[in-house]
């Protein structure tokens, strides 16, 4: 007989985020004096503690609060180098264009695979010390064959939700002629980069890929099996968010300059089976002195939105959700509930999971103690580390309760 308990009761828990509004208060689902039962690496029970059942095991919240662990649906954190310069110049009024990609490809590409494994290891680490449980990760800092191939094989090491960027920008090699590039990623990159893919992404921008070769390139992946995102809308508007949901993407990441017509889209998006999300970055505008999407009005029109952070050495180096939950509320328009339902179970809406991003039983186990009586602490005190514990699947991985 093993003395592993089957069954554990986390208990006197003062305020528990199930993200089902049918156990509790709001769209959040808030239970006050709850307890949740956590069996085989999956909530078996989640309610106000007075009704758990009984347990093998207990832990003891001590009256603070439990969230889902934040899925975060957008990151690049497979890379080498450093830009703080670059940000620190931006700071001084030397506006941010993604020109500053290639700075990054050049690294990355000089680097060897066990670098940046190792890289994208420790910001995983981080990340999930600070109660993230779900990661996407993206290529995009190679943007060859070889390179593209080697960074979604690091990526696949450390998460499943892993996205191929190839277009990302157009590689340094194809400056004179951005259609050979398209046809490059459309062509043998895509037929490398595929088997190490869920998703497909493009950078739908002024700069980078209009909205021909974005089609192109979504369309190719998606006849190739992989699942259309877009990063859209980030520097001015564009055609970005309508391609997104012409083509069904899950997401269409940044929505910083969205015009009425796109927030209709994403609004009438919303209610499809399958939607395509609003997925805000707002670590992103913060770190390169744009203006904040209108999260309000996305709402109010009832698009759906998550938060995400976009973890990237260029536009927004943070891995912290608990500080993008804290900018969207500040600077966004979004209640503190509706920015902690955006970073958990938003998130997992940006991925097309049901399985994550929510307590009730079934989900996986993924789970953030904070050292806090409620989740309205993560927006309340912007910068201070609540995390005190965080398991993923049933099982503790960062801090101790
Ligand atoms: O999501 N927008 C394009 N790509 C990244 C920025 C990458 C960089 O500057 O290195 C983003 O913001
Ligand atoms: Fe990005």
């Amino acid at each position: 007989m093993s003395d592993v308990p089957r069954s554990i009761v986390i208990d006197d828990i003062a305020t528990l985020v199930t993200n089902d509004p049918s156990r509790g208060r709001g769209a959040v689902g808030e239970v006050r004096d709850a307890a949740l039962v956590v069996e085989d690496g999956r909530v078996a029970w989640s309610g106000p503690r007075a009704q758990a059942p009984a347990a093998d095991a207990r832990i003891d919240a001590a009256g603070r609060c439990v969230i889902p662990g934040f899925v975060d649906s957008h990151s690049h954190i497979v890379f080498a180098g450093d830009r703080s310069r670059e940000f620190a110049a931006r700071m001084s009024g030397q506006p941010y264009s993604a020109g500053g990609i290639r700075t990054t490809v050049a690294a990355t590409r000089e680097a060897s695979d066990a670098d940046l494994l190792a890289g994208a290891r420790r910001l995983l680490r981080e990340a999930r010390a600070q109660g993230t449980t779900t990661l996407e990760v993206k290529s995009g800092y190679g943007l060859t064959v070889a390179d593209e191939e080697r960074c979604l094989a690091v990526a696949a090491r450390v998460t499943d939700e892993v996205t191929f960027l190839g277009a990302h920008v157009v590689a340094p090699e194809y400056a004179d002629d951005p259609q050979g590039y398209v046809d490059l990623v459309t062509g043998p990159m895509l037929e490398a980069c595929a088997p190490h893919a869920r998703w497909i992404d493009v950078f739908c921008e002024r700069g980078a890929f209009d909205e021909d070769a974005s089609r192109r390139v979504l369309t190719a992946g998606t006849e190739r099996g992989l699942l259309p995102r877009v990063h859209g809308n980030q520097l001015g508007p564009g055609p970005g968010v309508r391609l997104a949901v012409e083509l069904g993407a899950a997401s269409v990441d940044h929505c910083t300059h969205l015009e009425p017509a796109d927030v209709d889209a994403l609004a009438q998006a919303a209610a499809r089976p399958e939607p395509t999300v609003a997925t805000l970055l707002p670590g992103v505008d913060f770190s390169t002195r744009q203006p904040y999407p209108d999260a309000r009005a996305l709402i109010d029109a009832g698009a759906l939105v998550a938060l995400a952070s976009d973890c990237n050495p260029g536009s927004c180096f943070t891995s912290s959700l608990a500080f993008c939950v804290a900018v969207a509320v500040r600077d966004t328009g979004m209640t503190p509930d509706e920015a902690v339902w955006a970073a958990t179970a938003g998130g997992a809406r940006a991925l097309r999971r049901t399985d994550v991003g929510h307590l009730a039983p079934g989900a996986r186990a993924d789970l953030v103690l904070l050292d806090a009586p409620n989740h309205l602490y993560l927006a309340y005190r912007p910068g201070v580390p609540q995390v005190a514990a965080v398991w993923k699947d049933g099982e503790l991985v960062s801090g101790r309760p």
